[in-house]
């Protein structure tokens, strides 16, 4: 069997297709460049029941311990996607990778761990955390989770409390589009920021003027524009830079730092780059699809395919993307998501007569790490161990992870894949591991390949074989209160007192 997993499809057995699946828990990868954010070097890594004991040359080690040769490849940390919705319900319907599709999708591409989203039940925090949960139970790798407010209310505020100190939630989505279903106001988003920054939760925002796109939507409706490519044009890059600027200053008001999400234009990147110029704690997340293609396909004269590009922020014309990229190169940009929420051909068409009603979402989960590389590191762009950085690192200090997750070091997860640079991949829809129908990267080809992932000490892909097992998955609670909280106080006393001072003056003098 090729590049499928064995069980594909429903029902998922549970078992492991006849893999007794590295039978010791004790691994040796021998010979490799071990790349890590902030050094490379030739290093034999052993691992022991899902924990890395020891880095460096020529480990000997017993009979018992299972050898995967990494000579002249790269052996690094698993990719950590901040930004996926699986099993999400979402315009009338729900996404068709689940916790089981899509992670097996993650491991065939060397993604470990990914952060999902959360959604409210009924504006309840704590039952949408348990419907997650529940959702989650057929987990084959490591997951964390973020959660979405779309409410505001005593009990709301309450209940991020709870998600902080007892479910292992560090930060929280606001939707600034999406009007009528998640859309918040800015009243909400100014409670919604304090209250992180109270409870050291890292504050999210999805940057699009949610009214402003209603009336653009209007407008393509009114000029008889139906298709795909309305959806581009009803919600411009103007509308994504307008929302940024304003969660950016938001931010900055109350004094806590913000992460942006899917950041797909030049417009929302420049508002990005002039905050953390001045000093302010911005995070920028581009996504893969964001970095990689352009608006074209949107224009297809064939709906299937126009319609498989349709996401918000919609990917924009050409140009933006290469913007991106080099922002992403310089550091204005620091981690690469996916926003990995597929939909197949059927979903997609519930909007054939009206692109309002295209669910909104791509994939990415398993092609991220290939493409960031041929995009990224190919191309001279960026170095290895940048690479490292905005795939796994980055991702695992914002959120709190790190050195657990993010780093090949003693003592963190050994949740590690081994990368040939020398192989290449290719992406098609018939052989990729999501349960979708169609691939926004169809076709794309390219170097380096994914040749072993290993999740928490257990090989899982080899041989271009899954070896998955649902329920085997793990969730990683992420504590309150990253280095981005760090000096947040200070300034806090340092603006209190420049306020102080002057009205001090005032009153003396009358
Ligand atoms: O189109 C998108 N991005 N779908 C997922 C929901 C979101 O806005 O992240
Ligand atoms: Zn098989
Ligand atoms: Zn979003
Ligand atoms: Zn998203």
């Amino acid at each position: 069997q090729s590049n499928q997993f064995c069980d594909a499809g429903v029902g998922y057995p549970e078992s492991t297709c006849g893999f007794s699946s590295s039978s010791s828990s004790k691994l040796l990868i021998k010979g490799g460049t071990v790349l890590n954010a902030h050094q490379q070097e030739v290093a034999d890594v052993y691992v022991e029941d899902g924990i890395i004991v020891a880095v460096k040359p020529n480990i000997k080690v017993d009979e018992d311990v299972t050898l995967l040769d990494a000579t002249g490849k790269y052996v690094m940390p698993g990719g950590i996607d901040p930004h996926t919705h699986l099993a999400m319900e979402f315009m009338g319907t729900e996404t068709i990778d689940d916790f089981f599709s899509g992670q097996a999708a993650a491991l065939a591409g060397g993604t470990t761990m990914h952060i999902d989203f959360v959604i409210p039940v009924n504006g309840s925090l704590v039952a949408g955390f348990e419907a997650y949960k529940k959702k989650a139970k057929k987990s084959c790798m490591n997951y964390g989770f973020h959660m979405a407010i779309t409410k505001w209310d005593e009990s709301v505020s309450r209940e991020m409390e709870i998600m902080v100190k007892e479910k292992g939630i560090n930060s929280f989505k606001f939707f600034m589009a999406y009007k009528g279903s998640l859309m918040i106001s800015d009243e909400l988003l100014l409670q919604g920021l304090e209250r992180c920054k109270s409870l050291g939760a890292l504050a999210m925002v999805h940057a699009e003027n949610g009214d402003a796109v209603f009336e653009g939507q209007k407008r393509m409706i009114d000029l008889g524009i139906t298709g795909p490519e309305g959806h581009a044009l009803s919600r411009p890059p103007v509308l994504e830079g307008e929302a940024t600027a304003r969660a950016i200053r938001l931010a900055k008001f109350v004094n806590t730092p913000l992460y942006v999400v899917h950041v797909m234009s030049i417009d929302a990147m420049e508002e990005i780059a002039r905050a953390r110029k001045s000093g302010q704690k911005v995070i920028g997340e581009p996504v893969v699809s964001g970095l990689v293609l352009n608006d074209s396909g949107l224009w297809d004269p064939d709906f299937v395919t126009a319609a498989k590009y349709v996401m918000s922020p919609p990917i924009r014309e050409s140009g933006h993307d290469k913007a991106l990229q080099a922002a992403l190169s310089t550091g204005v940009l620091q981690l690469v998501g996916t926003d990995h929420c597929t939909f197949n051909s059927t979903q997609k068409a519930f909007g054939i007569d009206d692109f309002r009603k295209i669910p909104n979402g791509v994939n990415g989960i398993e092609e991220r790490m290939h493409l960031v590389w041929d995009t990224m590191v190919e191309s001279g762009q960026i170095s290895v161990t940048d690479f490292v950085r905005i795939t796994s690192t980055e991702c695992a200090r914002i959120f709190n992870i790190y050195p657990r997750k993010g780093a090949i070091l003693v003592g963190s997860d050994a949740d590690i894949i081994i990368f040939n640079p020398n192989s290449s991949f290719e992406i098609s829809a018939s052989m990729h591991h999501s349960r979708t129908d169609t691939n926004v990267y169809d076709g794309r080809k390219g170097k380096g390949k994914v040749e072993v992932t290993i999740v928490g000490g257990r090989v899982v892909w080899q041989d271009n074989e899954l070896k998955v097992v649902p329920g085997s998955g793990k969730y990683i609670e992420m504590p309150p209160f990253s280095y981005l909280f760090n000096g947040i106080d200070k300034a806090d006393a340092k603006y209190l007192s420049s306020l102080q001072a002057p009205v001090k003056r005032y009153f003396t003098a009358s």
